[in-house]
């Protein structure tokens, strides 16, 4: 309580070290960030492949990476999902994926390193996720949206069962956009 008698709302992020298991698939498991993990989420996004379409092709400067694993902290915490941290099932980060808030939806979204793709992990995940959102009942839908030009993220996608509702102009570059049908329709 402030000396004015107003309750000071403060960010959390954080500090804890123990890293939880939040969902498995066949061959990943979604965890919890630590703040030990920036080394590993920086080199995910400082891969300019792994870039093409997030940031043009350019690496991430080491502050937005730190402002990005901050987020995932907070997010972790409250509302209690993010773009969690994606490992194999020897335990070596692998990429990122999870949810965002987005106005007052859930934006379901995934980046994976670049010697995992090609295997069908991105749809794995995605599926996975698109249960977790089924069980964990939000007032929001579910959506997603992907540059109109990545085509593998757009396969994605629909694999999990997204519905392509049209394109929209961001920051000067079409983004297709989708959303999950509500259950029963
Ligand atoms: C997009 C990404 C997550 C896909 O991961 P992945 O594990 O390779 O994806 P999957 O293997 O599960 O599925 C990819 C699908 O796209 C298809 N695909 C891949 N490249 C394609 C292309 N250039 N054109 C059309 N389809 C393509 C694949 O054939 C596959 O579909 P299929 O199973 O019907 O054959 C991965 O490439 C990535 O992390 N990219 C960088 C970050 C990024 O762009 N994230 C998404 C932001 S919206």
């Amino acid at each position: 309580m402030s000396k004015h008698g107003s309750v000071t709302r403060l960010t959390v992020v954080s500090t804890a070290r123990t890293r939880l298991t939040t969902w498995t698939t066949a061959r990943t498991r979604l965890t919890t960030w630590t703040p030990d993990d920036f080394a590993d989420l920086h080199e995910l996004h400082a891969d300019p492949a792994v870039m093409t379409f997030l940031r043009r092709g350019t690496p991430e400067p080491p502050e937005e990476t730190h402002r990005r694993l901050d987020t995932y902290l907070r997010e972790q915490e409250s509302p209690g999902w993010t773009k969690w941290r994606v490992e194999d099932l020897s335990g070596q980060m692998i990429g990122r994926a999870g949810f965002s808030p987005l106005r007052k939806d859930r934006e379901l979204g995934y980046t994976l390193a670049q010697h995992t793709w090609g295997e069908g992990l991105a749809t794995e995940i995605a599926r996975a996720l698109v249960q977790w959102h089924r069980d964990h009942p939000f007032d929001g839908s579910g959506v997603a949206y992907a540059e109109s030009g990545n085509l593998a993220s757009r396969r994605v996608l629909e694999k999990a069962g997204f519905n392509f509702v049209g394109e929209r102009d961001q920051g000067g570059h079409p983004q297709a956009f989708y959303e999950l049908p509500a259950i029963g329709a």
